[in-house]
């Protein structure tokens, strides 16, 4: 064992030299098994002292411990440099100049259910009416009953009304707004209601969500007349002509009388729907003068005041618009689709400088 212990200590020089020369983390390892290791030279040297006597075991000790702490020393300090050396070049390669501008999204698009609102919002802001909104999640009463559709009424059935535990539900349309809308606020009332409806229905003409565009304008002195030039206006500004055949059929909704159905004339040829053309008639939103019983819900003088509603589907009249055959790609989140009827999130629609 002494000659051992010898060995070593004229070897330790050239041993301390390959440490600090070593390129690798493995190396050292290596290098430490090999000396400290359960079964290393240092390791093995200090197991032998059991055997010898005090006397030996004094200045042998002395000798293997030096050269222990020699090499641990080296080891250590050779290790924390190259982990440090190694945490340097990652810093390095893995470099962000936060300084280059960012990267835009190019391909980012306006959905066009947003973009017809957006553009529909601003026709009817134009003509002095203002947003509001109101809850998808609501009761019966905002739904139907103050809408004068009591319980039983058959146009409940209708609805295809999605239930809710404590006797709530989904709107099944925008005109809730109207209630709430008129029991919160002051007369006289210009707005109009963009917002996401529900119905228990599904094929390629509905989707159990979609979007209405719900209006109501209650003033002194508002008549058919006036119902019938804001829809005919918006019609117009909409589809972007000039001249567009309207008519009012006689239709049915609780809460408006008299009601109407407006529908545009169009004409179909083999590839195209064409807008404005007389042929044949598309209908594209229900409307009515204000219903008296729904006045007095809401607690408003009917002998004063008085006006008119209109409710649109957005996805129907976006489809019309765009050229759009299938109600279901709207919410199948195809990304070509999407980009082909999208818009560019910056342009804004404005009557002044270009709807669409
Ligand atoms: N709420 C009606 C519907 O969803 C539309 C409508 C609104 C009709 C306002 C008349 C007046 O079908």
């Amino acid at each position: 064992m002494k000659d051992c212990l010898h060995d070593i200590k004229s070897r330790l020089p050239k041993l301390l030299e390959q440490i600090i020369l070593s390129e690798q983390i493995k190396a050292l390892e290596d290098l430490r098994i090999e000396y400290l290791g359960k079964n290393g030279t240092i390791t093995l040297l200090l197991k032998s002292m059991a055997d010898m006597t005090d006397e030996e075991r004094r200045n042998f000790g002395k000798d293997v411990n030096e050269l222990k702490v020699q090499i641990t020393e080296a080891i250590d300090a050779r290790k924390d440099l190259l982990v440090q050396e190694e945490l340097n070049n990652r810093l390095k390669s893995e470099w962000v100049d936060l300084s280059l501008p960012a990267k835009t999204y190019r391909r980012g698009v306006l959905h066009p259910v947003s973009r017809a609102i957006a553009e529909i919002s601003e026709i009817f802001a134009s003509m002095g009416f203002s947003i509001a909104e109101g809850p998808e999640i609501e009761d019966d009463f905002h739904n139907f009953d103050a809408l004068n559709i009591p319980q039983h009424h058959p146009a409940r059935q209708m609805h295809d009304t999605f239930y809710m535990p404590n006797s709530l539900l989904l709107r099944t349309h925008t005109s809730n707004v109207q209630i709430r809308h008129m029991t919160d606020e002051q007369p006289p009332f210009r707005i109009i209601v963009p917002g996401r409806v529900y119905r228990y229905d599904y094929d390629a003409t509905h989707t159990p969500m979609f979007h209405q565009i719900e209006g109501l304008y209650i003033d002194r002195n508002i008549t058919m007349a006036n119902l019938k030039w804001t829809i005919t206006e918006f019609l117009k500004a909409f589809f972007e002509r000039d001249h567009i055949p309207v008519r009012f059929r006689p239709s049915y909704f609780p809460f408006t009388e008299p009601s109407a159905e407006v529908d545009i004339a169009c004409k179909r040829t083999k590839n195209d729907l064409i807008i404005g053309e007389e042929d044949s008639w598309l209908e594209v939103m229900g409307c009515g003068m204000t219903h008296p019983n729904v006045l007095k819900n809401v607690s408003i003088d009917g002998k004063n005041l008085q006006g008119f509603a209109f409710g649109m589907g957005v996805e129907r009249l976006a489809m019309l618009k765009y050229g759009i055959s299938d109600l279901r790609d709207f919410y199948s989140s195809d990304f070509r689709w999407l980009s082909h009827y999208g818009t560019k999130p910056l342009k804004i629609p404005s009557m002044t400088g270009g709807l669409s």
